[in-house]
């Protein structure tokens, strides 16, 4: 028996670390994620935008990993970042998401279809040229930017 409660004793204070670690305010840790992910959206399109600039030299081989990541992050189904009550008015400072996100959806979810079209049709040639790539990166662009200019603030 007196095992049996130290053994108990010993998993409850397992389960405080594992709580304090992964965050007290799961909504904060949804906030924290969806940043990173748009950061990692960010690393793998700006060099595409660079070079279609010509701000970078071209590299096909560069070009379709960078393309093909962005489609990856495209795709995933991350919806469980974005929970009710985490926009900028609940949470002032910590975040730009805009209120319309929720009030107005499903709009927030068909500019993300369109943004995952383009980044699939991009991914789909940025390997086969320079031109190629560049007649597919605008509307990328038009992505990150259609969205943002709808549901997300400027300043946090
Ligand atoms: C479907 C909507 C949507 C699309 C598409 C989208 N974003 Fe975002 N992005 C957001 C929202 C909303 C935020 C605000 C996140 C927050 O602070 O809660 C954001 C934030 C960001 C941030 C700031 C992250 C931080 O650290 O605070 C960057 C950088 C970013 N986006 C880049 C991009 C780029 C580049 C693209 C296109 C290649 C893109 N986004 C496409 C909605 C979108």
């Amino acid at each position: 028996m007196r095992n049996i409660l130290r053994f108990s004793a010993a998993i409850a204070g397992l389960s405080f670390l594992v709580t304090a670690a992964a965050g007290d305010d799961p909504l904060e840790d949804a906030i924290k994620a969806r940043q990173g992910y748009m950061q990692v959206v960010k690393f793998n399109a700006a060099p595409l935008f660079g070079m279609a600039k010509g701000k970078i030299e071209y590299d096909a081989e560069a070009a379709k990993t960078y393309a093909n990541n962005l489609q990856a992050a495209a795709m995933m189904k991350n919806g469980a970042m974005w929970p009710e009550g985490t926009d900028n008015v609940s949470y002032a400072g910590k975040t730009r998401t805009l209120p319309e996100a929720w009030t107005t959806y499903p709009k927030v979810a068909e500019a993300n279809q369109v943004w995952i079209d383009a980044t699939g049709e991009l991914a789909r040639v940025a390997g086969d040229g320079l031109d190629a790539l560049r007649s597919k990166i605008g509307a990328v662009g038009e992505g990150c930017k259609g969205c943002h200019d709808d549901f997300r603030a400027e300043d946090f």
